[in-house]
């Protein structure tokens, strides 16, 4: 049973999490607060890849005159504490240093060889330790982390515009269907994503820079899959500055640029493709992933359940030919007003599990 005041300390704990956003990359976001007599006296948070760790960080911040008490004290973190040596030493060390007798955490390590072992430890080790509380909560905050971890793969939001009519584009021809507002929300989206995919014909057709132009924020590392050579090199992707890394099964591709990075695809298998692609984009720090249709990859994607979320840009374009919009069936969640548009998100079965599970 968990009562409102430790709930109230967890949730200060996502807040605190909530800090590292945009700068933990691959890592998890964490928080993590010391209490001693339903009073916070130390806080911190895991603030940006590669750093310290949310609980080392509040209890290398434990005011002096606090030090007698430590044993009285309560850890609360939103996640399992880790307990190798990483980047950082092993947080499960400083929590015995320290002398802490009880900690409270939301969730234990998704990754599975991890999950488990320093709760272990520290139980061994004489410490009180309760595991759940919010992990509704938790899971949420790091739904991307727990994709990353168990599927070994980057988190994969789909994204298509369609008309009234349900078509997303002409054969062949570039049609813009969303209206200006929504297009500032997609760079957004790019803004907050660490790779953007698209597929070969939308490469060709559309000729897009797929770079962030208007909103703040970085741009998204470009990927394009062409397998035959078929997308012109004066295409932007190919042609520009800008990083792309373009997956190929003709080992004779060739670009002069040094900013474009050319992988082989390994898998022959036309199905299995796309899941080799997602493991080699996640073994290159590609944690998150945009993906701007067009329809035949996003419908491969969606045979294979290789997407969490859909994102949905219903116009009021009158095209009534065409392009067909891809068939998803996932759990709407909730929709919104853009001027003229109407943006729906929609979850995977697959993510919903996950996060209710
Ligand atoms: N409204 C929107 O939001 C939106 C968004 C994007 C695009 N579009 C429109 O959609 C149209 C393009 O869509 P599309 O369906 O024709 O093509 P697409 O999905 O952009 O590209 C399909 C091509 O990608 C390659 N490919 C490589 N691996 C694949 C895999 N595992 N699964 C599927 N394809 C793979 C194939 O070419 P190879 O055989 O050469 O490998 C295939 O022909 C354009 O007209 C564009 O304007 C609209």
């Amino acid at each position: 049973m968990c009562t409102d005041i430790e709930k109230t300390f967890m949730r200060r704990c996502f807040t605190l999490a909530r800090y590292g956003l945009g700068e933990v990359k691959t890592n998890p976001l964490v928080g993590s607060v010391l209490v001693y007599k339903d009073q916070i006296i130390a806080e911190g948070f895991h603030e940006r890849y590669g750093s310290f760790h949310a609980e080392r960080n509040a209890l290398s911040n434990i005011p002096d005159e606090y030090n007698a008490v430590l044993p009285q004290c309560t850890l609360y973190v939103s996640l399992e504490p880790c307990n190798h040596q990483g980047k950082t030493p092993p947080c499960t060390d400083i929590i015995l240093e320290k002398g802490i007798k009880k900690v409270i955490i939301a969730q234990l390590d998704p990754n599975p060889i991890m999950s488990g072992k320093s709760v272990r430890l520290l139980k061994e080790n004489g410490i009180e330790v309760k595991v759940g509380l919010c992990a509704e909560e938790a899971r949420q905050l790091n739904k991307k982390f727990i994709i990353n971890q168990t599927q070994k793969r980057p988190y994969i939001v789909l994204k298509y515009a369609e008309s009234k009519y349900g078509y997303i584009g002409l054969k062949d021809k570039q049609v813009w269907l969303s209206n200006p507002q929504s297009k500032v929300l997609v760079h957004k989206w790019r803004s907050e994503n660490m790779g953007i995919l698209i597929g070969t014909n939308t490469a060709i057709v559309d000729n897009p820079q797929l770079t962030n132009r208007l909103y703040s924020g970085s741009s998204p590392k470009r990927i394009i899959i062409d397998r035959n050579q078929r997308i012109p090199k004066t295409h932007y992707v190919l042609s520009d500055q800008y990083e792309s890394i373009i997956y190929t099964t003709d080992m004779d591709y060739h670009l002069p640029s040094t900013s474009k990075t050319i992988v082989e695809i390994k898998e022959s298998d036309q199905t299995m493709q796309l899941t080799w692609i997602m493991q080699d984009l996640y073994n290159r720090g590609i944690a998150n992933l945009l993906i701007e249709g067009g329809k035949e990859l996003l419908t491969h994607l969606i045979k294979n359940d290789l997407w969490d979320e859909c994102r949905i840009i219903k116009t009021n374009s009158t095209l009534n030919q065409g392009i067909k919009s891809p068939n998803i069936k996932g759990i709407r969640t909730r929709s919104a007003r853009l001027g003229s548009d109407k943006i729906e998100y929609i979850l995977s079965h697959n993510l919903k599990k996950i996060l209710t599970e």
